[in-house]
C-alpha cells in the first residue's frame, strides 16, 4: 500500500506530542533516581527543548574581539523591549569566565526564524564556523573541567566523537597561549565517520597536539615511546562512553518512543571494559574521568564500582567536590540502587533484584554481576 505522504514539520509536531514513556517512568520511579515530590518537576524538565548554549574559544587570538562583539550584540537585544528576555546569560560554574553562554527557554526555532534574532543567529553561526565560538550542552562541558588538564599533560579522549570534549582538552592543553607544548591529546572513536567528524571540528583549531585514532577502545593498542619502546600512559583519560542516552532526552527526541528499561543492560558490559582498558593506560598519579549522559545507575555507579572493585588498590576515587563552583548544582551518586528484568513473555513476569544471589541462571547472561551494588567482584564473562 502506498503510504500517505508527511505534511512539513509534521513530524516534529508527532514527536512533540509523544513526550511520554512509561517505560522510562515506572523505571526510574522504582529506582528512585529523584525524590518522589521532585518527579513531576523532573519529568516537567525533560520535555523542555534544551537550552542553546555556546562557548568562546579561549586560545584563538581574537577572542577578545569576539567576546567585545558578542557583549555589543547582547546590549542590543537588552535595548529592545521585545527581546530583553530573549538574551544569553553567562553560565557561571564555567571556571573560565566570559567564555560559556546560554540561551534560557529559547527553541533552536525561534533563534532562526525570530526577525529580531537573526543578526544573532548569523553571529552565532558565522562564529562557529570558523572556530572562534562552539556549540556545546551545559552539562557536556562538565567532565574536561574536571580532567584537571595542564599544558605539559599526555591526554587520551578514549571514545571522542564528534569531539566537543576534544576540544576542550585541547584548550585546556594550549592554555598557556602556546602552539607548541610538551602536551598532546590523542583523540580515538570506534566509528570512522565519526572520527572523521572529530578531524572537521579540530581542524578549525589548528593545533600540532592532536592525533586522531580509529580503534576500538576496549582493545587499544599501547603506543610506544622513546628508545626503549615504553608504552606511552596517559596522565589524562577521558572515558565519555557509549550509553543509552537517556539524559539527552531534551533534544534526543527519537528516545521517547525507543527508551526500554533494558538499554542500560545492554551498554554496562562494553562501558566496563573500555573503563579497565582506560585504567591500564592511565599513568600513576594519573587522573581519569568516566562520563555518560544516561540517568541509569547501571552504566554508572555500577561501572565505577566494578572498575574500582577489579583495580582494587591501585585506584581511588578522587572527591572533586573542593574543584566545582557553588554555581553548579549536583548531587552526589548513589551508593545502593535495584537491577531490573523484564520477565520472559507470560510466564516470567518482569522483577526487580537487589542482589546477584537472587538472579535465576537463565537471567545471567544479561544480569551481570558487576550491575549489582556491593557485589564487588569484577565478572569478565
Ligand atoms: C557519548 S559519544 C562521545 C561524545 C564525545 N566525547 C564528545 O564530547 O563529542 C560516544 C562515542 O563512543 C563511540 N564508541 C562506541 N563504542 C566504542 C568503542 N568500543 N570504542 C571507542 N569508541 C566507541 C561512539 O562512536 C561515539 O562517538
Amino acid at each position: 500500500m502506498k503510504k500517505t505522504p508527511r505534511v512539513k514539520g509534521e513530524r516534529t509536531k508527532e514527536a512533540e506530542e509523544q513526550k511520554h514513556n512509561k517505560q522510562f517512568v515506572d523505571y526510574y520511579k522504582y529506582m528512585g533516581i529523584v525524590d518522589e515530590e521532585e518527579w513531576d518537576k523532573f519529568y516537567a524538565c525533560l520535555k523542555v527543548p534544551l537550552d542553546i548554549c555556546f562557548r568562546i574559544n579561549t586560545i584563538d587570538k581574537d577572542r577578545e574581539t569576539t567576546r567585545k562583539h558578542l557583549f555589543s550584540m547582547i546590549a542590543d537585544l537588552a535595548a529592545d523591549e521585545e527581546t530583553r528576555m530573549m538574551i544569553p546569560a553567562e553560565v557561571m560554574w564555567y571556571p573560565e569566565r566570559e567564555t560559556v553562554f546560554c540561551f534560557n527557554e529559547l527553541s533552536r526555532v525561534e533563534l532562526r526564524k525570530n526577525p529580531k534574532l537573526k543578526a544573532f543567529h548569523q553571529f552565532l553561526v558565522r562564529e562557529t564556523e570558523t572556530g572562534r565560538t562552539f556549540r556545546q550542552e551545559k552539562v557536556s562541558m562538565i567532565p574536561v573541567t574536571l580532567l584537571d588538564v595542564q599544558t605539559d599533560h599526555s591526554v587520551l579522549d578514549m571514545c571522542a566523537a564528534p569531539g566537543s570534549k576534544t576540544i576542550q582538552i585541547l584548550e585546556a592543553l594550549h592554555a598557556n597561549g602556546e602552539k607548541m607544548n610538551m602536551g598532546f591529546c590523542v583523540a580515538n572513536d570506534v566509528d570512522a565517520k565519526r572520527a572523521y567528524l572529530l578531524t572537521h571540528q579540530a581542524r578549525r583549531l589548528d593545533l600540532p597536539s592532536l592525533f586522531i585514532t580509529n580503534n576500538d577502545a576496549r582493545f587499544l593498542p599501547n603506543l610506544k615511546s622513546g628508545f626503549d619502546r615504553q608504552n606511552v600512559k596517559f596522565d589524562r583519560v577521558l572515558c565519555d562512553v557509549p550509553c543509552s542516552g537517556d539524559g539527552t532526552l531534551r533534544k534526543n527526541l527519537g528516545l521517547w518512543k525507543n527508551f526500554n528499561a533494558h538499554m542500560g543492560h545492554t551498554n554496562h558490559p562494553l562501558q566496563v571494559d573500555i573503563l579497565s582498558r582506560g585504567i591500564e593506560v592511565l599513568a600513576t598519579g594519573g587522573r581519569l574521568v568516566y562520563s555518560t549522559c544516561s540517568f541509569n545507575p547501571i552504566e554508572n555507579e555500577a561501572v565505577v564500582q566494578a572498575i574500582l572493585e577489579k583495580f582494587k588498590g591501585k585506584i581511588s576515587l578522587v572527591d572533586v567536590s573542593k574543584e566545582v563552583s557553588p554555581h553548579l548544582r549536583y548531587r552526589p551518586g548513589f551508593t545502593s540502587w535495584k537491577v531490573y528484568h523484564r520477565g520472559k513473555g507470560k510466564k516470567e513476569a518482569p522483577a526487580w533484584h537487589m542482589a546477584w544471589e537472587s538472579v535465576p541462571e537463565w537471567k545471567r547472561s544479561v544480569l551481570r554481576k558487576t550491575m549489582f551494588h556491593d557485589t564487588y567482584t569484577y565478572n569478565n564473562n
